[in-house]
């Protein structure tokens, strides 16, 4: 594996693969001393062209959690504000040496021309490409999983019922997920009102469901909420927040619906009190925290596995 710009790229195994590694990073990330020699001398370059919490500060930890030396790129403040174009970047990037480039992106498609178009030798990791695909997300929401059901080293998630609710339409997150999620056995529901669901996600897999209530009925065993991704809608896709929240938030009272063993994820950032209440992600049942956790694991992971993979310089 060389580049991970969809879920598409990997196949089952490989995902595995990749989620049995994180467990052995996770390991290093509890010990005193949490360094690994493995990528000295690499250079990863982060690219970002959209804001970012979490995804930019675990792969710029992972990398150095790893020896490589990394160097954060945020494109406001960068020539890109001056016109400077993304291959002219990202070549100007692998002249200083870039190894690997991690790259969010708000055009979709543009990790895939990155690692397609020849213009760079350099491994393309997609950290966000518009609303297309993020796959370190998934992978890490994959983890998040498997360490909350004690799911052991190489197990898949076979018949797992997973809802994904909110702005499917403009999720990254919710592609990801839906393409592993099948991969790897689970039955995945995507609930959200008719304008916020894509066309075509019912031959990827998913059972589609206009109704929250109605797929809560059906006993899922992770309840993973989404942001509304107001800055990618160009339109009105709901009458009012007010009426969204009613219809779509995790509130205190759907949280009742939410079974005992279950557990509520959220990739963040959160809005709290518009698609998720404060009672629910500060419940017991919530993982987001152990999201960020993973994701720490599961990036170092995708490096590693990118980087060492005998393809790259
Ligand atoms: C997500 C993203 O950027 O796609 N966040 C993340 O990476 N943790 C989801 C979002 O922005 O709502």
């Amino acid at each position: 594996m060389k580049h991970l710009v969809s879920i598409d790229d990997i196949s089952e195994a490989e995902a595995i693969q990749i989620l049995d590694l994180a467990e052995s990073m996770a390991d290093v990330n509890s010990r005193e001393i949490k360094k690994l020699p493995t990528l000295r001398g690499k250079t990863i370059v982060n690219l970002f062209y959209e804001n970012s919490t979490r995804t930019r500060i675990s792969f710029e930890l992972a990398a150095k959690r790893l020896s490589a030396d990394v160097i954060n790129f945020a494109a406001a403040t960068s020539s890109v504000s001056k016109g400077e174009s993304l291959k002219d970047t990202a070549q100007t990037l692998e002249a200083l040496g870039a190894d690997a480039i991690v790259v969010r992106h708000p055009m979709s498609g543009s990790a895939h021309q990155l690692a397609t178009r020849g213009w760079v030798a350099a491994s393309i990791i997609n950290a966000g490409d518009g609303s297309h695909e993020h796959p370190t997300q998934a992978l890490l929401d994959a983890a998040t999983m498997r360490q909350s059901f004690g799911l052991n080293v190489g197990s898949d998630l076979a018949g797992l019922r997973v809802l994904i609710v909110g702005d499917i339409l403009h999720s990254r997150v919710a592609r990801s997920n839906l393409l592993l999620l099948r991969k790897l056995g689970a039955i995945v529901e995507i609930a959200a009102p008719v304008t916020l669901t894509p066309v075509g996600f019912d031959s990827l897999g998913a059972e589609i469901s206009h109704s929250f209530e109605d797929s809560l009925s059906r006993k899922p065993d992770v309840v993973m909420m989404l942001r509304v991704q107001k800055e990618r809608m160009s339109g009105s896709y709901f009458p009012s927040a007010r009426e969204y929240a009613a219809s779509w938030s995790l509130s205190g009272q759907r949280l009742s619906l939410v079974q005992k063993n279950a557990i509520i994820m959220h990739p963040g950032p959160m809005n709290r009190g518009f698609e998720i209440s404060s009672a629910a992600s500060d419940d017991s049942r919530s993982r987001i925290l152990d999201q960020v956790r993973n994701g720490l694991s599961v990036r170092m992971a995708v490096l590693h596995q990118c980087l060492t993979s005998g393809e790259t310089k």
